[in-house]
């Protein structure tokens, strides 16, 4: 199957990251590619891209396209490594640990799925079609289970979680005002059936929100989709696990870039790169400086970057993303 992804904001990403020949770049969500090859063009022979996705499918797709585009095949320059970049520390001392005094120059996160695993039927992560239901990234970190079988935590969480903990999935990790109702018609259809397709979930959603939802601008199953897609791949603690490690990787000057697809990821984002950039974190009525805490960077898109309308009308996929962008202090 073809894997078909248009990189989201790419001029300015590459605007930010600034790369030069030489530099080293990791690159946490390589999908299809489009930043990560784009970068090692432009680093060259000398320089290096770590390229990270937690999915088999993106790896097996840059290696054919890194093989069928020789200026990239002879540079010889990228890194793909199958893993969760929340384990970011351990991948790069892994495989830049032995170049002593390398200086990282920048890394980019961009958030969410590819527009490929959106289109590929046995990933279960779209409600425009009925398939079984999956909506793993890959496969768990430890190897313990194939994609296919960190798929069925999803079946697992849908017909057995308590009605509360629907309810808590449903509104934290997809902001859905009706809630409560889709929990309930979770909880009564799974009596009659187990959900096992994401047909099956539509048809329920449907039936609880009220008419009029079913025809807002946004499709009525969206956001609950979005819940469960977070967290069944832990999407927001793989965030703020990462992103500590990222800046303290980061040499002086270099720069890290997010961008981010929904209010959830962008606002940890915000509040990390807020208290990353204060040098006291104390609470305002504190008299005195009690956390000695140091600004580790600075925040370089004070106004977060959005798309073109041109490139929303050429992508609609990149109308919600958000870049935000920091700089590594130095010293
Ligand atoms: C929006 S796509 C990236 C697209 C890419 N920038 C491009 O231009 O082609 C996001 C990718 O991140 C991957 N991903 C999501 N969470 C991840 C995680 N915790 N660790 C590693 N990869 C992850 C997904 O599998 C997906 O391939």
């Amino acid at each position: 199957m073809e894997y078909a992804h248009t990189p989201v904001m790419l001029d300015q990403v590459l605007e930010y990251l600034n790369p030069h020949a030489g530099d080293y770049f990791i690159d946490c969500t390589l999908g299809g590619g489009g930043y990560a090859l784009a970068i090692a063009k432009i680093v060259g022979p000398k320089g290096k891209v770590l390229a990270i996705d937690l999915d088999e499918m993106a790896i097996n797709n840059a290696v054919s396209r890194i093989k069928n585009n020789p200026p990239i095949s002879n540079l010889n320059n990228i890194i793909l490594v199958n893993d969760n970049f929340k384990n970011l520390a351990v991948i790069c001392d892994k495989y830049f640990g032995d170049q002593k005094g390398i200086k990282l120059n920048g890394i980019i996160f961009d958030l969410g799925l590819s527009g490929a695993q959106l289109k590929d039927s046995s990933r279960g992560f779209s409600f425009q079609m009925d398939t079984p239901l999956n909506m793993a990234f890959g496969e768990p970190a430890d190897n313990s289970a194939s994609r296919i079988q960190a798929g069925k935590q999803t079946e697992h969480l849908l017909n057995n979680c308590s009605k509360h903990e629907l309810e808590r999935i449903i509104w934290k990790y997809g902001e859905e005002k009706f809630f409560h109702r889709i929990a309930g018609g979770i909880i009564n259809q799974r009596k009659i059936k187990p959900i096992t397709s994401t047909g099956q979930l539509v048809d329920i959603i449907k039936k609880a929100v009220p008419k009029k939802y079913q025809h807002s601008q946004i499709h009525f199953a969206t956001r609950t989709f979005q819940a469960i897609r977070i967290a069944v791949n832990d999407e927001l603690e793989n965030l703020a696990k990462a992103l500590p490690f990222a800046v303290n990787l980061l040499s002086g000057g270099g720069r890290i870039v997010v961008v981010a697809y929904h209010s959830l990821e962008d606002r940890i984002v915000k509040n990390f790169f807020r208290k990353e950039s204060k040098d006291c974190i104390c609470p305002p009525a504190a008299p005195l400086c009690q956390c000695h805490h140091q600004a580790s960077i600075k925040i370089l898109t004070k106004k977060i970057v959005r798309p073109s309308a041109r490139e929303v009308i050429a992508n609609p996929r990149s109308r919600s993303a958000k870049l935000r962008v920091a700089e590594k202090l130095t010293g």
